[in-house]
């Protein structure tokens, strides 16, 4: 500030804090969205100090009514945030002095700003977990219950982007499920480191008031107290941990997202998405444009950025509490903000999505994909896997000249490479036949596809709720 020294520290100083200094270490402008969780750590705070008797009843329940009034003004707006004070918290505790006088200095006593806003963030992350674990459930069920409806629709399955064999896309999308499924269970595992409170660590060693951190710990729905005071105050790996499940999570959407963006194209035609996912062209009128994977394609680079961000900004930091840190809410905020929104972009246009189920089959009938049905179906008849490999590659060769799929042959022409080829041989060159074969646990058959779907359902209702 430029005219006197800020209050709250300016004790020991003789000169007024430069004017750009006080705006470049000024940190309200975006730290303001913790109040909510600001207030409710103060108001968790001053009970636990009456409990113990170092404040009154009375001081506690003035602090509390200040501070209840104070949430409402930012609430609707009328609260006037100043840079001078720095930071949330300073801009709370000044609001409350200004309301109830004397009383509200004493909001403090026992605390630093270093375990509050440690607090703060471990708060703030834990409820914005909880919207994004809801989110994921979403995506999940979407996903497994289009599985489900989609377990018997053949299309191609990939290796190296060329046709390798043939699938079922309720399989396809059940390999989906279950990269959110571990995305789901990282978030829930790192909550748990999360949510331990660092209050009562102070400034860094801890203070002299006879606190008791487990009733402030346990009013804030804190599983425990931070075992250590210096660790408390300094550490955000909750903050690495998190970004880095945004960072594995937001990897995986953008592989979903480069399959829709593909599939979506004219040359592969395997689904629609609904009008309302997408956008147009200003100037090509026939344009339909997968505007929403390809932007969640594009936020994975943010994300990726946020977690080098905080990596790099905790490195070689000396214990404890550095002003560093106060560069740790913007990556994270943003980390939230993108992942929240990603996820909810999907989980909507999952179940929208619109196979074309004779455009995925006739794709999946060109390009030889049951050639290696053929092959098994060779070494059935006692030919060894190498030979038939052989036999088969040459079938292959004699359809690209002659412009025939393997199940389009005749028995004469495919009798050419081996007399061991029978009848029987068109039951496995078949689409259908290729993937029902794939019968066991984690298989393509459409069976195996109802069965994954129905352990999938399960594995999601025991892990529902897991969180709160
Ligand atoms: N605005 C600071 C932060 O975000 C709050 C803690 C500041 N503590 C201090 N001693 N300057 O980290």
């Amino acid at each position: 500030m430029s005219q006197a020294t800020n209050q709250s520290w300016g004790g020991r100083f003789s000169e007024p804090t430069d004017a750009f200094v006080e705006r470049f270490t000024a940190s309200v402008t975006f730290d303001q969205r913790l109040a909510r969780q600001d207030i409710q750590g103060s108001i968790a705070h001053a009970t636990m100090l009456a409990r113990v008797g170092v404040l009154t009843d009375d001081e506690r329940d003035a602090i509390i009514t200040g501070l209840s009034e104070i949430k409402g003004e930012i609430e609707r707006g009328e609260f006037d945030w100043s840079v001078p004070l720095e930071d949330v918290h300073m801009n709370i505790e000044a609001r409350l002095t200004d309301k109830i006088g004397i009383t509200g200095k004493k909001l403090h006593t026992g605390r630093s700003r270093n375990d509050q806003v440690a607090t703060d963030i471990r708060l703030f992350l834990r409820d914005e977990i909880d919207v994004i674990d809801a989110e994921l459930v979403r995506l999940r069920e979407g996903m497994i219950e289009l599985a489900d409806r989609e377990a018997d629709t053949i299309m191609p399955g990939f290796t190296h982007l060329q046709t390798a064999q043939p699938v079922t896309f309720g399989h396809h999308l059940l390999a989906w499920q279950e990269m959110v499924a571990r995305d789901h269970e990282r978030l829930l595992d790192c909550r748990k480191r999360i949510n331990v409170m660092p209050l009562g660590a102070a400034a860094l060693a801890g203070t002299t008031y006879p606190i008791d951190r487990h009733v402030t710990a346990e009013l804030l729905g804190f599983e425990r107290p931070a075992e250590n005071s210096l660790d408390a105050v300094s550490d955000r790996d909750f903050a690495i941990e998190f970004t880095s499940f945004a960072s594995i999570l937001l990897m995986h959407l953008s592989r979903m997202s480069e399959e829709l963006v593909l599939w979506t194209s004219a040359q592969f035609d395997f689904i629609d998405l609904p009008d309302r996912f997408c956008t147009g062209s200003s100037i090509m009128p026939q344009k339909k444009n997968p505007d929403v994977p390809e932007l969640v394609r594009g936020k994975t680079g943010r994300i990726y950025g946020h977690l080098m961000s905080l990596l790099t900004l905790m490195k070689s930091q000396p214990l404890a509490y550095n002003k560093d840190n106060q560069e740790d809410k913007e990556p994270l905020f943003d980390a939230v903000d993108t992942v929240r929104d990603c996820l909810k972009a999907f989980a909507d246009m999952v179940p929208a999505i619109e196979p074309k189920k004779a455009s995925m089959f006739e794709a999946a009938r060109r390009g030889f994909s049951t050639a290696t049905d053929l092959a098994d179906y060779l070494v059935r008849k006692g030919v060894a896997f190498r030979d038939a490999h052989e036999i088969v590659g040459q079938s292959v060769a004699y359809g690209l000249k002659t412009e025939k799929d393997l199940s389009e042959m005749t028995l004469d022409e495919l009798q050419q490479f081996s007399a061991t080829i029978e009848q029987d041989v068109f039951e496995v060159l078949t689409l259908e036949g290729s993937v029902a074969a794939r019968n066991h646990i984690g298989g393509t058959a459409p069976d195996q596809v109802r069965a994954a779907a129905q352990r999938a359902r399960e594995a999601l209702t025991a892990v529902k709720g897991e969180a709160q």
